[in-house]
């Protein structure tokens, strides 16, 4: 199976980036996984739109459709979506072919707040539910301060929140098995 990370922030520091990298990380034999950057996303504009996709966005459109599940790893900004995240599924979610539609997808996050992007990740479900995303519903994984949870490798230095990924990564890929028919 495969899968595409959906990478929701730009900055190179990224927690929600080190996140993506820890479940990819833990995925079991069999499936494979790659983060998508959303750099080269231009902003919504509805006259581009009439004349065609831009390639960045025919590309990540053409990423979704080709694999199995998602998962968008979701920070949080003003207690909502960061606009780029916003922004790109906005994209995604156009006619013909929008590649949302049935597709299993899990949500994750971290935010340096108390509240882990639980907010933002709510809001992220609503898009999800009206481009006909299949959501998993939990495990669910909210990351509170962020930026105090890994090393400079990358790797996470907090146990609780290193089970929360382990059991989110083999429920996913469970809960997945079961749209394969
Ligand atoms: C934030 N941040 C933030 N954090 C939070 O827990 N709740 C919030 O509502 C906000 N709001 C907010 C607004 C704006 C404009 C910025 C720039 C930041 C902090 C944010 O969670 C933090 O920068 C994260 O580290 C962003 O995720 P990445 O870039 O580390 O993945």
């Amino acid at each position: 199976m495969k899968l595409l990370a959906i990478q929701g922030s730009l900055r190179t520091g990224s927690s929600n980036r080190k996140l993506l990298k820890v479940i990819l990380d833990h995925l079991p034999d069999g499936v494979t996984g790659e983060i998508a950057e959303l750099h080269d996303i231009p902003l919504f504009n509805g006259d581009v739109h009439a004349k065609g996709f831009p390639e960045s966005v025919d590309e990540l459109r053409d990423k979704i459709r080709a694999v199995d599940f998602v998962v968008i790893s979701v920070p949080e900004y003003n207690y909502s979506v960061s606009g780029v995240l916003k922004n790109a599924l906005d994209w995604a979610s156009l006619a013909p072919q929008q590649p949302f539609k049935g597709k299993p997808v899990g949500i994750v996050g971290t935010s340096s707040g108390m509240f882990g992007s639980v907010r933002a990740q709510g809001h992220v479900r609503q898009v999800l539910q009206y481009v006909e995303a299949i959501t998993m519903p939990k495990p669910e994984v909210i990351v509170p301060q962020g930026q105090l949870k890994f090393d400079e490798a990358g790797k996470l230095t907090d146990e609780k929140t290193q089970q929360a990924v382990e059991n989110f990564v083999a429920s996913l890929v469970l809960w997945v098995e079961r749209f394969k028919i």
